[in-house]
């Protein structure tokens, strides 16, 4: 089944940092839904065919003019509504009542009392659980005050008198606090009677997505050959065995070794790929260009340019090599997509910008295909499960484009790349030995080219030093450095130093995000 045939629902997007978490929610629950910007033309809208619409949450203030809007012809279109909080707001007003500046602004928990036990979208919750009482999570500064004609209260907290309101014929519901974020009590649940009172199939299942993107990549190429510049990476894992799966020999990767790798990582994804799964790939051992381009240079805005120039000249090299190629396949996925989309009035905020490095040769002339292009992160997680690529590939923290360009400060060479390898693997090794690693969201070793004195036996030395860093964050945009145990650095400094005899200290950061970045170029 392809996605436009399927059910599925449409987030309007006031800019919430919340709103990807509503697309994932409705996934998970088994329904496709598309995210974009609430002011996207209402032909799109109409086109688009959903069973149901979801407002978000933003951060403008519905009582202030010319703050956003949704096309009132949405109203009209005939099916079910959520408005969640801003979303809520929005469509109280859009529909004839209205909002206030609210007396005590709520951020974070609160109680809200389920007044209306027949409450079309809340009262099976109570009447399961015996409870009218749901734990919440709010955020906002503004509250419905009056109802528009149609809807009924059906919900309160202490600061709130209209957490929730739904007008049952027209299937309309507003949602003062947020079912999307866990820490909303049977968040879930809410956005499922929602998907229930829309009508949805829960056809959108991992098992489903694959079957759909090998046959819509099998449709798309033919007989046609395509290329893939493979990092190892998630993404690009997952589109080689999708890619694999759909065309076999057709399928050409290109991986380029610059040099800047965790430890045996090339020869990891050879065996992955080219061994255990057949998939045909070229590795270019380019660590020598690399290290050349980038021996002079100590700018780390520059060096990642040099790493992103050579990258394109090394696969562009191999490319060329190749001949009848008609398609380039690359990992681009949802965030990303919806990340440049941006939206037409620039209201919503766009929260995060994503870095790519590598690039792409913009003069090889292929056609582009990007399986992973509506997929969020862990769905193509769950994706690289079902067609069975190793765990530890797809359950990794993240690594970035320029590799250990960034973590070896100044100037790059082998040697230091060679000490960081070590000192970093020893760090991820006692990670996972600890059941740590899948505690902190990023963790790594970084070289420092200075020389510090230590003693080994009676003997002076003059050696680098090594630190260590590891965070905690949900959206890599902010993060607290991790608090591990001193114990076990305690050991991992040790077994650094003892190990590695170019290396004589070891320290741990302790800086968050912000002031500090994660990475440490
Ligand atoms: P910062 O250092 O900006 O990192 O706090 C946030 C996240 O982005 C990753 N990062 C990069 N990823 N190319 C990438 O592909 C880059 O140039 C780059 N710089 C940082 C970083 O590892 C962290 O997850």
């Amino acid at each position: 089944m392809s996605k436009t045939s399927q059910d599925k629902i449409l987030i309007l997007d006031f800019g919430s940092q919340y709103t990807q978490l509503i697309a994932r929610r409705i996934r998970e629950i088994g329904v496709f839904s598309e995210l974009v910007s609430f002011d996207i033309h209402f032909e799109f809208i109409n086109k688009f065919n959903a069973n149901g619409i979801i407002l978000s949450g933003g951060p403008d203030t519905v009582t202030n003019n010319n703050s956003a809007r949704v096309d009132p012809r949405v109203f009209e279109l005939g099916i079910p509504i959520l408005g969640i909080c801003y979303g809520m707001q929005t469509m109280a007003v859009q529909l004839g009542g209205s909002a206030k500046s609210a007396s005590k602004h709520e951020y974070g928990f609160a109680s809200v009392n389920v007044d209306c036990s027949d409450s079309k979208l809340l009262g099976h919750i109570v009447r399961e659980t015996n409870n009218n009482s749901l734990d919440v999570w709010m955020s906002h500064g503004v509250e419905v005050s009056e109802i528009p004609d149609g809807f009924e209260s059906v919900a309160s907290s202490e600061n709130c008198a209209i957490a929730a309101m739904e007008n049952t014929r027209k299937n309309f519901f507003g949602l003062q606090f947020h079912p999307e974020v866990t820490h909303t009590c049977k968040g879930k649940e809410i956005l499922e009677r929602f998907l229930e009172i829309c009508g949805c199939k829960k056809e959108w299942t991992i098992k489903n997505i694959v079957k759909n993107t090998i046959s819509e990549l099998k449709s798309t190429l033919g007989d046609k050959k395509v290329l893939l510049g493979l990092s190892g990476g998630v993404d690009s894992s997952v589109v080689a065995a999708l890619l694999h799966k759909a065309v076999g020999d057709q399928l050409t990767c290109i991986f380029v070794d610059n040099g800047l790798l965790r430890l045996n990582e090339g020869d990891k994804v050879m065996e992955t790929f080219s061994k255990n799964m057949g998939v045909k790939v070229i590795r270019a051992n380019a660590q020598e260009k690399f290290y050349t381009a980038l021996s002079q240079e100590s700018d780390p805005e520059k060096k990642r340019k040099i790493i992103g120039r050579c990258f394109i000249e090394v696969f562009d090299n191999e490319a060329k090599k190749i001949k009848d190629i008609n398609f380039l396949a690359q990992g681009t996925i949802y965030p990303d997509v919806i990340e440049s989309a941006g939206s037409k009035t620039g209201k919503a905020k766009i929260i995060k910008s994503h870095h790519n490095v590598g690039g792409l040769p913009e003069d090889l002339n292929f056609e582009l295909v990007e399986p992973l292009r509506d997929l969020f992160k862990d769905e193509v997680r769950n994706i690289g499960v079902e067609l069975g690529l190793p765990y530890e590939m797809l359950f990794r923290h993240p690594f970035p484009g320029p590799g250990l360009g960034v973590r070896i400060l100044g100037h790059v060479n082998e040697k230091f790349a060679d000490i960081l390898r070590l000192a970093d693997d020893i760090f991820m090794e006692e990670l996972y030995k600890a059941d740590l690693y899948n505690k902190v969201s990023q963790a790594f070793a970084v070289f420092l080219p200075v020389k510090s004195v230590g003693v080994t036996g009676d003997e002076r030395r003059y050696e680098y030093i090594i630190a260590l860093r590891a965070v905690k964050t949900i959206d890599f945009m902010t993060a607290e450095w991790a608090k591990l145990p001193y114990d076990f650095l305690d050991y991992v400094s040790n077994r650094i130093i003892n190990e590695i005899k170019e290396v004589s200290r070891v320290v741990y950061d302790i800086s968050g995000k912000p002031p500090s970045t994660i990475e440490w170029e």
